[in-house]
């Protein structure tokens, strides 16, 4: 073998190297990108499976079923911030912030009450005395209007509270319309 031979096949050699290395190269680039398509992947798989958090202020609120709710009953669902109350009419979610300056209002079940459902229990504003009957209705102080609503469905049996805010029902009076039948 001479020499011109000798570094012909030391060419080729380094030329198949590099082809090596290259062709190597563009593989770990395709896995690695593949990889990082999928992390992403999983991680947008994750964030959309991962249960959302329901039953607090400004979510869809699933009350209970229908049946859990006697008429002329008032429940309190203090994270979600309302008042469940059945009436005759069907079922009302009040908003539990008093209307005239944002007080967060007790029902008092022990209090005279201000409708003809029962005998006693009523919202009393521990601020400036506004008093609402169950209706929401007020019936004394300062408070401008009747607590807001936020609307009620029944869905498959159950009771759904939409608790976000915007959706917020300002009425001046009780309207009997207000109300979803169970
Ligand atoms: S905030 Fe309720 S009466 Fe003033």
């Amino acid at each position: 073998m001479d020499v011109i031979e000798l570094n012909h096949r030391q060419a080729k050699a380094g030329i198949l190297d590099m082809q090596v290395t290259r062709s190597r190269f563009l593989r770990w680039a395709f896995l690695g990108t593949a990889g990082a398509a999928l992390v992403q992947l999983a991680a947008a798989l994750a964030i959309f499976l991962k249960p959302q958090k329901m039953g607090t202020f400004g979510s869809m609120v699933t009350a209970g079923g229908v049946g859990d709710f006697a008429v002329g009953s008032v429940t309190r669902f203090q994270d979600a911030r309302f008042y469940l109350v059945r009436l005759p009419e069907g079922f009302i979610a009040l908003y539990q912030k008093c209307t005239h300056l944002g007080c967060t209002i007790p029902w008092k079940q022990q209090d005279t009450s201000e409708d003809t459902l029962a005998a006693t229990g009523r919202f009393n504003c521990p601020c400036h005395g506004s008093i609402f009957d169950r209706y929401g209705v007020r019936k004394a102080g300062p408070a401008p209007r009747p607590l807001d609503l936020f609307p009620v469905s029944i869905v498959d049996g159950k009771v759904v509270v939409n608790t976000d805010p915007k959706t917020a029902i300002l009425r001046d009076a009780w309207n009997p319309n207000h109300a979803t039948k169970a």
